[in-house]
């Protein structure tokens, strides 16, 4: 409950900051606003004033969560109390049914109504197929128009990113749940370049190659589910599944500082050089007071390292083309995008 969280404020500029391409600072946390299907908008707007006043200031959205509507009355809140929108980082996402090249404007305009801002910070495409499938349904469920990704497809939705940015409704494009393969292709093909990608990081999904070929070409990694979404939906769940919040060696590190084992999460993805999204409408505060002092030492950073399970928990199902197939099919797991 949000009562017993201290609203001690913390000092937004003792927050590490990323210096994207640009020069642009983004802070080096975020709050995650995806509730998850089991926390109401209402409360996650709510989490976001109060994360606002105790010192946030990114905050990861996406049209797809549905409480865009909600939390955009928050920041009207969170402007008015003083805070100036340009000490903000907002970040939004196109959904999968808006890929269309008449989609992707309107779609950022209706995000932008509903945050009410007149910018974004960042706006990214929140998966490169633009396969719909309805909310909240179950891993199996498959869109008859699913298709595989296209790079031609993926390019007219990308030059209407770059629209975005020049008409000035956007600062800064990204991509999200890419690959390699793809993000070489779009790399050559790109007028303005993305800034930062979105993906899944945690002790148990590290991705050393995809996290240090972004880091190569000047993109900054945002890493979500960052605690390994110990409140995900059971639909995203399968036996294989580990939880990076109850590994020994996270479990001991955390007993040796003091902290929850979710604060080793976060502070080990703020010092590895991501910026972690954690959604919280209970512990945010410790999210950000944990990179105040006390950090994991080398020998901490080594010891996680080395506890990479390559466990994806988003393995997204609900995104493949053909019958048969398996969810690995979405992740180029052999360097190639897996052919249509
Ligand atoms: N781009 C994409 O495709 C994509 C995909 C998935 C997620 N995301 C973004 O990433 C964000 C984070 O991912 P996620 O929500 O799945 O997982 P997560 O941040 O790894 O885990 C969130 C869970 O951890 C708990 N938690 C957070 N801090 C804690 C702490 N200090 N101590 C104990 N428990 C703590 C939260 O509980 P309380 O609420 O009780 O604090 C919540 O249940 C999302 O909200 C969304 O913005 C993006």
């Amino acid at each position: 409950m949000s009562t017993a969280i201290s609203s001690a404020p913390i000092d937004p500029a003792a927050i590490p900051q990323r210096t994207l391409y640009t020069g642009a600072k983004m802070p080096a946390v975020g709050l995650g606003t995806f509730g998850s299907d089991h926390v109401s908008a209402e409360a996650i707007a709510q989490a976001v004033r109060d994360a606002a006043a105790i010192g946030y200031r990114h905050f990861d959205c996406a049209s797809v969560y549905g409480n865009e509507a909600q939390i955009g009355a928050a920041f009207s809140d969170i402007l008015q109390s003083g805070i100036k929108r340009e000490e903000l980082w907002v970040t939004s996402k196109l959904w999968n049914d808006k890929h269309g090249e008449d989609d992707v404007i309107a779609s950022c305009k209706q995000s932008l109504h509903d945050l009410h801002l007149d910018y974004l910070d960042l706006y990214l495409v929140h998966w490169p197929f633009p396969n719909f499938h309805p909310p909240h349904c179950d891993v199996t469920s498959r869109s008859p128009d699913a298709k595989p990704y296209i790079h031609e497809n993926y390019m007219r939705t990308w030059r209407k990113m770059e629209e975005l940015v020049n008409m000035g409704l956007v600062r800064h494009i990204g991509t999200s749940n890419m690959t390699i393969p793809k993000l070489k292709l779009l790399l050559r093909d790109a007028r303005i370049k993305p800034a930062v990608n979105e993906m899944e990081l945690h002790p148990h999904f590290q991705q050393p190659q995809l996290f240090q070929y972004v880091v190569e070409n000047g993109i900054q990694p945002i890493g979500y589910c960052p605690i390994g979404s110990p409140g995900r939906p059971e639909r995203d769940r399968t036996p294989e599944d580990t939880s990076p919040t109850e590994d020994p060696v996270i479990l001991e590190i955390a007993r040796r500082h003091g902290i929850h084992p979710a604060a080793v999460c976060i502070k080990w993805a703020v010092q590895r050089g991501q910026t972690p999204i954690p959604f919280s409408v209970n512990h945010y505060r410790d999210n950000l007071a944990c990179l105040l002092n006390d950090p994991l030492s080398t020998e901490e950073m080594q010891q996680i390292a080395a506890i990479d399970r390559n466990c994806r928990l988003i393995k997204g199902q609900v995104f493949l083309w053909k019958d048969g197939q398996t969810w690995e099919a979405l992740w180029d797991l052999n360097g190639e995008i897996t052919p249509a």
